[in-house]
């Protein structure tokens, strides 16, 4: 714990950990949900869409990484047992349905648009109150709001290969 850290922050400190381990159980899900569906995928598009999921994984890591650091810099404990991390995720982790491309790509942009609700509610909640959590949710937002695009852009991409087909 960095004494300052906490000392600096205009929130409740106990209600932002506990936001702060909702959103870091939600990436390790989102981790395993693109790791996953890397290797099941098939179908349209599957070695773009397998190479984009694998990318995914590594950035979803990431952010699991940045927000172990700050909670434990806040004097808090990130979740300690993954069998937590459902139970406390509001984003919920979508087991694939199918292998197809399509199915993984749909469930995949779902949790996309769950976590860029997330990271905008971290960043309002932080806005002017505490700066250091303010900018690593808005980083983090940045990069959901891409994934959130290129779901998008698999999905139009296979639906004009489709159509013209
Ligand atoms: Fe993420
Ligand atoms: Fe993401
Ligand atoms: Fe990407």
């Amino acid at each position: 714990m960095a004494e300052t850290a906490q000392k600096i922050i205009k929130i409740n400190l106990a209600e932002l950990l506990q936001i702060l381990n909702e959103a870091y159980a939600e990436e390790w899900l989102a981790y395993y949900q693109y790791w996953l569906g890397a290797k099941l995928a098939a179908g349209q598009m599957r070695t773009s869409i397998s190479a984009e999921f694998t990318e995914h994984a590594k950035e979803e890591l990431e952010h699991a990484d940045m927000l172990a650091n700050r909670i434990i810099q806040l004097g808090g404990t990130p979740v300690l047992n993954p069998d937590d991390w459902s139970k406390i995720a509001k984003c919920k982790y979508e087991a694939p349905q199918e292998e197809d491309t399509i199915t993984l790509v749909t469930q995949n942009l779902a949790s996309e648009r769950c976590a860029v609700g997330r990271y905008q509610n971290i960043c309002d909640l932080c806005f002017g109150k505490d700066y250091e959590t303010f900018s690593i949710s808005a980083h983090i937002l940045k990069e959901e709001l891409e994934h959130e695009q290129e779901m998008e852009d698999f999905l139009k991409d296979m639906d004009l290969t489709k159509k013209i087909s």
